[in-house]
């Protein structure tokens, strides 16, 4: 399973890079608006710098939410970097396009899936990734993780190659069994990575090897 950060924080961002397993970044504009990075000119230059980072795709989302303002705004986007993916809501002229996009070979990504649906549309339409939040399902008595088992049934009963990258992680456990289930890509705040180190054991046990090893010098 591919690990994506999801924030647009670079010194998180430089911090698991750093550990060598990250794979990618997404951001979205809630993100970016939470580092004070705003007006256009700043925007553009943080996905550049986010991009410099990181080896692997960078989701880079549209505000606009017609068609026509769709595909502006993604060919701008995908034009500062190659490695730039151009986030596109789930809504009708989302749909058109990520058809657009796809037919002419740009990488996407459709955010703010909530049902299997919505996911076999993406598909259809030729997106490279597809977001489903699973924090955010779970937050409304809702399990996420039955929404990533739907989509890989659907995605695998078809052989579509629309990546599952489950949004809206929280902490390690959704890692954990997100990866149980076959999602492709995770995408999840540093906490909740660094948190797959986590055990009490491990902590003990390496403090006695190394209390024996002095015991033993
Ligand atoms: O980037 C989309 C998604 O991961 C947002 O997560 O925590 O705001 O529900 P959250």
């Amino acid at each position: 399973m591919k690990f994506f950060i999801d924030t647009a924080n670079l010194d998180q961002i430089r911090e698991a890079q750093s550990l060598g397993v990250l794979d990618g970044v997404t951001t979205n504009p809630s993100l970016m608006a939470k580092e004070g990075i705003t007006g256009q000119n700043n925007i553009i230059q943080h996905y550049i710098d986010i991009c410099e980072i990181v080896d692997g795709d960078v989701s880079a989302e549209v505000i606009a939410v017609d068609f026509d303002g769709m595909v502006k705004e993604g060919n701008n986007l995908a034009s500062l970097h190659p490695q730039i993916v151009v986030k596109i809501p789930m809504i009708e002229d989302g749909i058109k396009a990520l058809k657009y996009f796809s037919d002419n070979g740009i990488k996407t990504n459709c955010t703010l899936v909530f049902s299997s649906g919505q996911a076999l549309l993406a598909a259809k339409a030729g997106a490279s990734y597809v977001s489903p939040f699973i924090g955010r399902l779970d937050d409304n008595s809702t399990d996420g993780l039955n929404l990533i088992e739907e989509i890989r049934l659907v995605y695998d009963n078809y052989a579509y190659q629309t990546e599952i990258l489950a949004a809206s992680v929280r902490h390690t456990m959704h890692i954990v069994n997100c990866a149980k289930i076959g999602a492709d890509v995770m995408t999840g705040p540093l906490s909740a990575i660094k948190g797959l180190l986590n055990h009490p054991l491990t902590d003990i046990g390496l403090a006695k090897f190394l209390s024996d090893h002095k015991k033993g010098n």
